[in-house]
């Protein structure tokens, strides 16, 4: 079955580098973020981990947990983490899922045949603290993805989770955000956004973003 924003993340039981996973009971009450490597010992995914490492505290800050996979099994996972450390000035700090059954590449659609009927492509799934899938992104396997980017739709979604608004092209922490055009009651507008807002059109409104000073 097709995985959609607002889908349940399939659960399963997989190995990892850090022991045994069982992906909700591991996600737990906060957010998290599954992505695929197509293979271990490759170079961008190499560069990738690191990258992901080198940002565990903003994760952290935000309440996501991260998990990797990638087909190989994990012996093969756990002497690529010796490469990873040593070229990416990094400290793997995230479990990397062993995936040698794909059993989470085909859970997850993970593999795209006409791509490449092995090697999985670059997937990311944002899940919410109610399991919920709130972002899909694939990039092909030549291409490493951008974390920042990542963090961005986080706060994105956690701010519009909270607030009437949506975030708009290009949006990062403290830019103004749109008001949802459904908010339509002056006096509720009045009171969720104390700080006014600017109606360049009817269903184009923008206000400073309610969670910052
Ligand atoms: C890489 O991670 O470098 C990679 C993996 C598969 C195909 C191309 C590049």
């Amino acid at each position: 079955m097709a995985l959609h924003l607002g889908s349940i993340a399939p659960d399963f039981t997989q190995e990892s580098t850090e022991g045994t996973i069982r992906f909700h009971e591991w996600i737990g009450n906060g957010w998290a973020i599954l992505f695929s490597h197509p293979k271990d010992f490759t170079p961008v995914c190499t560069t990738e981990l690191g990258a992901a490492a080198n940002l565990k505290a903003e994760f952290d800050k935000r309440n996501v947990k991260m998990i990797a996979v990638s087909v190989d099994d994990v012996p093969s996972h756990k002497r690529w983490i010796g490469d990873i450390e040593e070229t990416q000035s990094a400290k793997m700090n995230f479990p990397i899922l062993g995936d040698a059954d794909r059993k989470v590449a085909t859970l997850y659609d993970m593999i795209h045949a006409e791509a490449n009927d092995t090697l999985t492509v670059r997937s990311v799934f944002i899940i919410d603290p109610n399991k919920k899938i709130r972002l899909v992104l694939t990039y092909p396997a030549s291409t490493g993805r951008n974390f920042a980017e990542i963090l961005r739709v986080i706060d994105s979604l956690q701010l519009t989770d909270k607030h009437s608004v949506a975030t708009p092209a290009n949006w990062q922490q403290g830019g103004d955000v749109v008001i949802s055009p459904s908010l339509q009651d002056p006096e509720v507008l009045k009171q969720k956004f104390p700080k006014g807002y600017k109606a360049i059109k009817p269903y184009l409104r923008m206000t400073p973003q309610p969670d910052k000073k």
